[in-house]
């Protein structure tokens, strides 16, 4: 069923949690029934937005056109092999529950990924990655929904354009797609991926760890550093760790021996931790009003009740000022910001 309303209050309805309104307002279970929907009232969708549970936006201030919130739900199993299992879930059902449904299942693959807010429909468009994986590791296709000629087509995996946080769906020619449903390949010999370091040291007292150890061990880590979205508003890391070519990274690394850097896919390029960046300009913990960098993972900015969208902004502009000229880097918000 279609529920459309006017003038709907965002502040529950993405993560960070600032006070914003939307102008029209739509959720629908069926995919039939949006394309309907779109036909008849053609004038709304020239200023539109897709979201799933928010966990990845900012309202800078309200949102003047419509936005699209689909609802399609459920888990199953439509390929059990000898080693391994697809499985296919709905883009409305929450992340993590689908983590825990799998680990409990006992398929493996998705337990690093544990705790990372959000839905299902948002881990291929964001390719949410956490602790030596991504979800492009498991994906094998996409059922996308096409608001522009109202068809419906799965997308192959090698065709989703993965990358360090991006997709094919993040691009501007695909900003009608809307993901509905995502298939993904999990194992049955119950493998687990200890290649994060700091998940190996903190499984290193157990003697063969399965995937329900991993996902524990995650969840401990990750409510060690992170926090909650249900108490403090957040987006989980703002910005993008960047990606800076090998000479520069040497440059900067002559000047500060201690930079993190890491190897990442694009050949002659090496990935910074930005979180390391902005701590070096003395920026972890600094709040403005309730607006704040969070005191124990400098990537992730929060709201401590009351920060509006513009202050969030404001503060992010000013660490990525900050950052520019003591590092001359330029951080990419990885936040949406609407
Ligand atoms: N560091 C600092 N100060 C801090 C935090 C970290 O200097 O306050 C340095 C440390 O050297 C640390 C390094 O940064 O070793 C990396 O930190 P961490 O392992 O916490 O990861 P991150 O690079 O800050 C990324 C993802 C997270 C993901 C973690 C764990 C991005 C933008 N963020 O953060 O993903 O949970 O790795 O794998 O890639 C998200 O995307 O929203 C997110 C939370």
């Amino acid at each position: 069923m279609i529920r459309l309303t006017e003038n709907e209050a965002l502040k529950g309805r993405h993560t960070l949690g600032v006070q914003a309104y939307s102008r029209y307002f739509l959720e629908t279970n069926k995919l039939n029934e949006l394309f309907d929907f779109k036909t008849s009232h053609e004038a709304l969708w020239s200023h539109h937005l897709i979201i799933g549970e928010g966990s990845n936006l900012l309202f800078k201030s309200d949102y003047p056109g419509l936005i699209i919130h689909p609802l399609p739900l459920g888990i199953k199993v439509i390929n059990n092999e000898n080693d391994y299992v697809i499985i296919e879930a709905g883009a409305a059902e929450n992340w993590d529950y689908l983590v825990d449904w799998t680990v409990n299942q006992g398929f493996a693959g998705l337990e690093n990924l544990s705790l990372i807010p959000g839905s299902v429909g948002a881990a291929p468009v964001q390719n949410i990655g956490a602790y030596g994986a991504e979800a492009k590791d498991f994906i094998t296709e996409v059922l996308v929904g096409d608001l522009n000629n109202n068809t419906s087509f799965w997308v192959q995996a090698d065709k989703c354009k993965f990358g360090y946080r991006d997709s094919i769906f993040k691009q501007k020619e695909q900003s009608d797609w809307l993901v509905w449903k995502v298939r993904f390949k999990l194992y049955l010999d119950g493998r687990t991926n200890q290649r994060y370091q700091g998940l190996k040291k903190q499984l290193k007292d157990m003697l063969n760890p399965g995937i329900k150890e991993v996902r524990q061990a995650i969840k401990s880590l990750r409510t060690s550093k992170l926090p909650d979205p249900k108490e403090t508003g957040n987006a989980g890391s703002f910005f993008k760790n960047p990606i800076i070519s090998d000479p520069q990274a040497n440059e900067l690394l002559s000047i500060y021996p201690d930079l993190p850097v890491y190897p990442c896919d694009k050949p002659d390029h090496m990935k910074l931790a930005a979180a390391w960046l902005i701590e070096q300009c003395g920026l972890k913990g600094h709040r403005r009003n309730d607006a704040g960098i969070y005191p124990k993972q400098a990537l992730v900015l929060v709201n401590y009740g009351n920060a509006t969208g513009e202050q969030l902004f404001e503060l992010a502009a000013y660490i990525q000022n900050t950052v520019q000229q003591k590092f001359e880097i330029k951080l990419e918000p990885e936040v949406r910001i609407v």
